[in-house]
């Protein structure tokens, strides 16, 4: 029987995810069925539930459900019970009963390290500089501070933010928080996680940011670089954009659903021709 998957946001019609998994089946053999489905904003739960008494096995969740997704599961990953949000959800039994029970985590950081180094960027011993504070950043920050020592700095327009997400993480590495005028390079890795691009802003950093070799990565992407990658390409910086980010985060939800790991090159490939 084909098993059922599919990506819950809102608005959905966008996304990328029914292609990317369509894909991975392809490579793998695996029969499953992935569609995006537009949850209502009032009523995420409701959604699940239909799916599931329709067969679903599992499911992506985005923006704006991650927090609604994080709340209805049973058992959560431990960087997902960090992020306090889910992008990943897993239905499965309890071994015990006919209960069965959901699974949540989320695979944002694993996906971003992930393409991180199959651009060659050496995280261990890295002064990384992360800008924004928001769902996005609180999602990556603990595979980035296991992939240790690294030093992290998270700076946010509203610095605020920027310290209780630090000190929510310290446990797990030297991490600290503060605005953007606290931000001291140089930096070997940038990563953007602030919504600043869609607006085509470009947070407020000084000039000398990046070390010699330094990547600059935005959780962003599309057809044309983001103002952030074009301001970090001019100050000799390498550039990755999201597109990469999405394809792994992708492959590793098919792994915890498919026990296979798709080859996430040709997808990524296909997906940037498609830009
Ligand atoms: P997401 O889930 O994508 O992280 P979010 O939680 O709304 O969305 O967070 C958006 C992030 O982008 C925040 O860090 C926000 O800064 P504030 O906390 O000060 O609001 C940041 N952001 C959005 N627009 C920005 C801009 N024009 N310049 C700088 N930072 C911006």
């Amino acid at each position: 029987m084909t098993d059922r998957y599919c990506v819950f946001g809102h608005p959905v019609g966008h996304s990328k995810s029914p292609a990317i998994h369509a894909a991975f089946a392809g490579q793998t053999g695996d029969d499953i069925e992935y569609v995006a489905i537009e949850a209502p904003l009032d009523d995420f739960a409701g959604a699940w539930r239909r799916f599931v008494s329709e067969g679903g096995r599992g499911a992506n969740v985005t923006v704006p459900f991650k927090e609604e997704a994080f709340r209805l599961c049973d058992t959560l990953s431990l960087r997902g019970r960090r992020a306090g949000a889910v992008n990943t959800l897993i239905l499965g039994g309890n071994g015990l009963s006919n209960d069965f029970k959901v699974y949540g985590d989320t695979t944002d950081g694993v996906g971003l390290v992930r393409d991180l180094r199959r651009h060659g960027v050496e995280l261990a011993g890295a002064r990384i500089l992360v800008l924004g504070a928001g769902g996005a950043v609180r999602g990556v920050l603990e595979p980035l501070l296991v992939e240790g020592p690294v030093s992290v700095r998270v700076a946010n327009r509203t610095a605020a933010k920027a310290e209780v997400l630090a000190a929510d993480f310290r446990d797990l590495g030297e991490i600290a928080g503060g605005g953007f005028d606290a931000v001291e390079g140089p930096y070997d890795l940038v990563i953007n996680g602030t919504s600043a691009s869609l607006a085509g802003d470009l947070p407020p950093l000084p000039d000398d940011l990046f070390a010699p070799e330094a990547t600059a990565h935005d959780m962003m992407y599309g057809a044309e670089p983001t103002v952030f990658l074009r301001w970090a390409a001019e100050r000799g910086a390498h550039t990755v954009d999201g597109l990469g980010m999405l394809v792994e985060q992708a492959a590793e939800s098919f792994f915890q659903w498919r026990g296979r790991r798709p080859d996430t090159a040709p997808v990524l490939e296909m997906l940037r021709q498609a830009l």
